[in-house]
């Protein structure tokens, strides 16, 4: 089987397009890779993808978690120690980065990576040599340096928490995911495609309303959270999916979110009075509870729990059509 089949990575919306164009150009060459993106979006299913389409592909790639890794643990376990380095050390051990060796090395969530560690591994990176605790000879390593981060690493360099010159080693190439809400050309197919591995028996579809809900949510847990929810309405559903077996949050955040974020602005713009502020969040509630319902004032009001004429003042008041 081709390598690439096996991931399944879906790229459908044009940004997801380019970055996987980009990845392409810069799998062949062995720069070192930055992946930054919110919980979810795939940052680790990319960095396999990286991984498999470069030259490096029929060796090892090693994982490393670094928020799930004591920080006391964390130098012997990527460097390696030797017999009697610590009490505990009864015989030698191979440090993560010597496991790599000739492949790649993913670190996951390098923000948590330990400052008193950095120089080490800045070290370790610029030299491609490895020092095991309480070793004397360095061990020459050959490996790929693939990192991923979910929060901005030059604010934390700012902050004096990550050392800048580790920062411009790891960010030679930065790959910005965006969150899936910024992608919603992908939404459909990554339903369909995990509708097929979490139900291949079924010919399930998907409603034309309850796709459009799940295309509307915004997703915080992005594309981790969209496969939770299609694995638990695949293991329900038969047939076809409705609205009515959407989980709760995915059916009410839809309109909520959109009028959170249609008056973003009120809440960030300095200059709003009380008043006008109320103004916006009204406009907005009204826009929505009229788009809900295809323009029909009646339903409207209905839903806002106001009467016909109290909602066409405040239309009127506020100058929609
Ligand atoms: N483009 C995609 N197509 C198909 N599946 C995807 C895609 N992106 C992510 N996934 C799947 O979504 C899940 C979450 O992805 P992944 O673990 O790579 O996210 P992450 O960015 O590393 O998250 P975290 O920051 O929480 O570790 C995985 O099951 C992964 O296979
Ligand atoms: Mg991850």
């Amino acid at each position: 089987m081709h390598p690439h089949h096996s991931l399944a990575l879906i790229a459908t919306s044009d940004v997801m397009r380019s970055i996987l164009g980009r990845i392409d150009t810069i799998a062949t060459s062995d720069s070192s890779v930055l992946l930054i993106g919110e919980t979810g979006v795939g940052k680790e299913l990319i960095a396999e993808y990286i991984h498999r389409t470069g030259p490096r592909s029929d060796k090892p790639l090693v994982k490393v978690g670094l928020s799930a890794l004591p920080p006391e643990l964390l130098e012997s376990e990527l460097f390696g120690h030797e017999r009697g380095a610590y009490t505990s050390a009864a015989s030698e051990k191979k440090g993560l980065f010597e496991l790599a060796d000739t492949g790649s090395i993913f670190l996951d969530d390098i923000d948590d990576f330990p400052i008193a560690l950095q120089a080490k591994l800045l070290r370790v990176l610029e030299s491609r040599e490895v020092m095991r605790v309480g070793g004397t000879t360095p061990i020459p390593i050959d490996v790929r340096l693939i990192t991923a981060t979910k929060v901005d690493l030059k604010e934390l360099v700012n902050r004096g928490v990550f050392r800048s010159d580790l920062y411009y080693r790891i960010n030679v190439v930065p790959l910005v995911i965006p969150p899936l809400r910024e992608r919603k050309d992908d939404i459909p197919p990554i339903i369909h495609h995990f509708l097929q591995r979490y139900a291949p028996d079924k010919q399930i579809n998907v409603a034309g309303d309850a796709l459009r809900t799940l295309v509307d949510y915004s997703w915080p847990g992005n594309i981790r959270e969209l496969r939770n929810v299609v694995q638990r309405m695949a293991l329900f559903a038969d047939g076809e999916i409705q609205l009515k077996d959407l989980p709760p949050e995915v059916r009410e955040d839809a309109p909520l979110d959109m009028i959170a974020k249609a008056c973003q602005r009120c809440f960030t713009e300095e200059n709003m009075t009380f008043d006008q502020v109320v103004a916006c969040l009204e406009t907005n509630l009204l826009r929505q509870a009229l788009r809900e319902a295809n323009g029909n004032r009646t339903h409207a009001a209905k839903a806002l729990g106001m009467s016909l004429s109290t909602l066409r003042d405040k239309l009127k008041k506020h100058n929609i059509e």
